[in-house]
């Protein structure tokens, strides 16, 4: 990877392309904190404005990411002053990298738990009780001083073997097989779920807005989910479209992401909702909601045990190629940028993830009362990443793509080698200029008053 990053490399196939920006993009952010955001934000209302986000800002601020990568070939911090900007714009790449060490503070501490829930299902505790048994062993685990705090530093140490070694390749071969694997799993267990009691008062939740609940903090988490889940704002992409073929079809691989992105958190809305109001659960649990509601389906499915443990494997890695895509824009920054080499890269940047979180892990046990503006430092860090730095930052690129950079040369490099002119790429610039700009400011000044 090393020697690919300062040779430019590209992606070998159209497939190369899609997988590693999904795989950034699927994660604990559709099946982990889309679920109990939806849940707490009324459901099927919910669903639809982070539908509008993401087709309305979510894709345009993509595919802006993408041009501008695909174009300007470097990392996030230099990117701009080598498209001969002002370095004033490179702040929008340090920006980045601070919301990356923020992200990585509470992401790894929920990575933490699939090990945690991994391990159970292996040792068959996970299908030995009922739902409030797991209710009970939630709050058991996460108050526990030590064991999610070493969970944490567990999947920490895994993140950063794979990353200092260099060995995405290999990760990439694996999440190649086992992303359509979690994909399966899911239908699989939509399927069930569809035949549950509680099925249909669940889909309705699920599927039957009810728009009295919207609040203008509801559009802000919209807002900040769209742009946590499809992995945009930070320079992950950016930095991935720079390795990208000229002849690389922005608009289409923006769109694909998106579109598999959310089919992926609507499938696994499909699995949670009917299990909660069939087992009696509140929808608006928060973090605990998948981890209680997946064992209890798993209790009650033949071979349960076993498709927990695949279950729980597979989200692991789901959440593995996730941080590795966060991780990569500091390591780049520190070793092509810093001149640091990759081995000391690693240790700094692990080392301030494991202090982060673990303040955040331990804010579920005997940290609980320290709060920031009325957050424990979990949800503080989550919050401030998700709803204000992702979306501050989306912002700013779509203010310098449609307007510094200039929206000709946008146009421009948006369509793809040999095409002259795309309907699609018309929409797109005109999203990047006009919608996306004031919609997140608006969005914003209503969401914080
Ligand atoms: N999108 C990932 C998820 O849903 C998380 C993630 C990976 C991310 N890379 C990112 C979020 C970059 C924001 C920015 O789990």
């Amino acid at each position: 990877m090393k020697e690919e990053k300062t040779s430019r490399a590209q992606f070998a196939t159209k497939i190369g392309v899609l997988a590693a920006t999904v795989g950034s993009a699927v994660g604990l952010g559709n099946i982990w904190r889309f679920p109990y955001e939806t849940g707490a934000n009324g459901g099927a209302a919910f669903l639809l404005i982070y539908i509008g986000f993401v087709l309305l800002i979510g894709i345009p601020v993509i595919a802006a990411e993408f041009t501008i990568g695909k174009t300007g070939r470097a990392t996030a911090t230099r990117i701009f002053s080598k498209l001969g900007y002002s370095r004033r714009w490179s702040s929008i790449g340090y920006l980045g990298l601070l919301t990356a060490l923020l992200l990585m503070g509470f992401y790894t501490v929920v990575s933490g738990w699939t090990l945690e829930y991994l391990f159970a299902s292996v040792s068959g505790q996970l299908t030995a009780g009922d739902t409030s048994q797991m209710h009970i062993r939630f709050d058991e685990f996460t108050q526990n001083s030590w064991r999610p705090l070493m969970w944490t530093v567990v999947f920490i140490i895994i993140n950063y073997i794979v990353i200092s070694r260099g060995v995405e390749k290999g990760i990439e071969k694996v999440s190649n097989i086992l992303m359509p694997l979690l994909f399966l799993i899911l239908i699989v267990f939509c399927i069930y779920s569809l035949t549950m009691p509680g099925a249909a008062a669940g889909l309705s939740f699920f599927f039957h807005p009810d728009f009295s609940k919207i609040t203008s903090g509801t559009v802000l988490s919209a807002m900040g989910q769209a742009f946590f889940s499809l992995s945009v704002g930070m320079g992950v992409l950016l930095t991935y479209a720079s390795y990208f073929d000229r002849k690389t079809n922005i608009v289409r691989t923006a769109s694909l992401t998106a579109l598999l992105d959310t089919l992926v958190a609507v499938l696994s809305g499909i699995v949670i909702f009917p299990a909660v109001f069939t087992f009696g659960m509140e929808p608006s649990g928060g973090p605990r909601l998948v981890f209680e509601v997946l064992p209890s389906i798993f209790n009650h499915l033949p071979g349960g045990t076993y498709l927990g443990i695949l279950f729980f494997l597979l989200l692991f890695v789901a959440s593995l190629t996730s941080t590795i895509s966060i991780t990569e824009v500091m390591i780049s920054y520190l070793t092509e940028e810093r001149h640091l080499s990759r081995g000391r890269a690693c240790w700094i940047c692990g080392v301030a993830t494991i202090a982060l979180a673990s303040v955040a892990s331990l804010s579920f046990g005997p940290l609980k009362n320290f709060t920031l503006f009325g957050l424990t430092f979990f949800n503080f860090l989550d919050f401030l990443a998700s709803n204000i730095m992702l979306p501050v930052c989306g912002l700013l690129l779509c203010i310098f793509a449609g307007w510094v950079y200039a929206g000709r040369r946008l146009r421009m490099d948006m369509l793809p080698e040999g095409v002259r002119s795309s309907v699609w790429v018309d929409v797109i610039v005109m999203l990047v200029k006009y919608v996306a700009p004031p919609a997140i400011l608006i969005i914003f000044i209503y969401g914080l008053l």
